[in-house]
């Protein structure tokens, strides 16, 4: 990547990633679909002339030239899969990378992850309430990279961490969770009165993250 690269960013949310890419006097443009994340995006990085924000859908957007990378982080499964691999290898400059991040929180051996299970069964009864997936059972983008028939796949690298939370903070993290904005309050409050008693009761509960990260070029 020059020092001086071009970067588009896809989903570029509230610019968790966009402000270091800025920081670097990379030429980021990021194309966000959300009307109130692009506007706040945009005055946050104001003071970098090098950061451009679009406010539109990555399938539909017209882009302006070539880029060196394209990177996404936590967005890139939200985009067509019929495009996000062809319109990336079209903006690419030859030789240029594509880079995907998505974080997931994957099982540990805290028993909080099979018991809390009976609070969303009493609240938000589902067949698919479950305790998230192990590590070794989350997967990479290389095989659709590679079917893609555009992109190579380079790199994939897998990161773990740790994070303990106590009942609040536990609570704070999984308001922000879309299944959650999306319940009805008096449902949101049932439930997360349950799993702060839940959490409450052992002190604190360990969440595991694992970002996979897939880095893919152009064929030529
Ligand atoms: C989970 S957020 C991640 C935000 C940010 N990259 C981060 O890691 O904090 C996913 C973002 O992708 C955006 N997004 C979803 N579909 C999109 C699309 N088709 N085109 C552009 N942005 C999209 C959403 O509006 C949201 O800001």
């Amino acid at each position: 990547m020059p020092d001086t690269g071009r970067v588009l960013e896809i989903g570029c949310g509230t610019g968790q990633a966009t402000l270091p890419l800025a920081e670097r006097g990379l030429d980021v443009v990021c194309v966000e679909l959300g009307a109130d994340l692009a506007a706040f995006t945009r005055r946050k990085l104001a003071a970098f002339p090098n950061v451009r924000i679009v406010n539109e859908r990555f399938e539909s957007w017209e882009p302006d030239g070539e880029f060196d990378a394209v990177v996404s982080f936590t967005a890139f499964h939200w985009i067509d899969p019929e495009v996000r691999f062809a319109k990336t290898s079209r903006i690419l400059r030859r030789g240029g990378a594509l880079a995907v991040v998505e974080p997931h929180t994957v099982l540990n051996d805290d028993p909080f992850w099979t018991e809390v299970q009976e609070d969303y069964d009493a609240v938000v009864p589902s067949p698919e309430n479950r305790p998230p997936l192990r590590a070794e059972e989350i997967g990479d983008l290389i095989d659709e990279i590679d079917a893609s028939g555009v992109l190579r796949n380079v790199a994939v690298r897998r990161h773990r961490w740790d994070v303990r939370y106590t009942a609040d903070e536990y609570i704070a993290l999984i308001a922000t969770y879309s299944p959650n904005l999306d319940r009805d309050e008096e449902t949101r409050e049932r439930l997360f009165e349950r799993i702060h008693r839940r959490v409450a009761k052992q002190e604190s509960m360990l969440t595991t993250y694992l970002a996979t990260l897939n880095v893919a070029t152009t064929l030529v």
